[in-house]
């Protein structure tokens, strides 16, 4: 699995200790930035990571600001993207089983790193379930389309 991650200067840290889970799980990973903790603009790194995860090269994506509210915001701009803000491991695992999220958003602000972790670990071990969910699923992407958005 390839995944795509990025934050701004709010989340550098946590991404930072996201990256250091992931190598230990032996996740193929690719940072895109920030890659310091100097103010910048959330949207940038925001567009680039829900590119990467609508370009299907990257599957799955981790985005991280201060609240997790502005990356959410524009990564679901981006067709195909369905960016999830968690903030506990319920959300974590239904967002990947009910609404088929591939782009988990965290406030690095609003949760501390020990439960950021464990919400990435049940992020990344739930998978999308079929029938109602998938049928759902395909009415977000209806209205993508019926907005020309895909
Ligand atoms: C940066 O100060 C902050 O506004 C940003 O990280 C994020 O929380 C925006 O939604």
């Amino acid at each position: 699995m390839k995944l795509a991650i990025g934050s701004d200067h709010a989340g550098y840290e946590l991404k930072e200790t996201v990256k250091e889970y992931l190598g230990e799980q032996g996740v193929d990973f690719k940072d895109f930035g920030t890659y310091s903790a100097d103010s910048c603009d959330y949207p940038d790194f925001g567009q680039i990571v829900a590119e990467a995860v609508a370009s299907g090269e990257y599957p799955l994506g981790i985005l991280i600001c201060g609240t997790g509210i502005g990356m959410s915001m524009v990564a679901n701009k981006v067709p195909g993207v369905r960016a999830a803000l968690c903030g506990d491991t319920f959300s974590a695992h239904s967002s990947r089983e009910h609404n088929h999220a591939n782009l988990l958003v965290l406030g690095a602000r609003v949760v501390g790193a020990g439960l950021a972790l464990d919400i990435v670990k049940t992020w990344l071990t739930a998978s999308p379930l079929g029938d109602r969910h998938a049928r759902r699923v395909e009415k977000i992407a209806a209205v993508e389309r019926k907005y020309g958005r895909e």
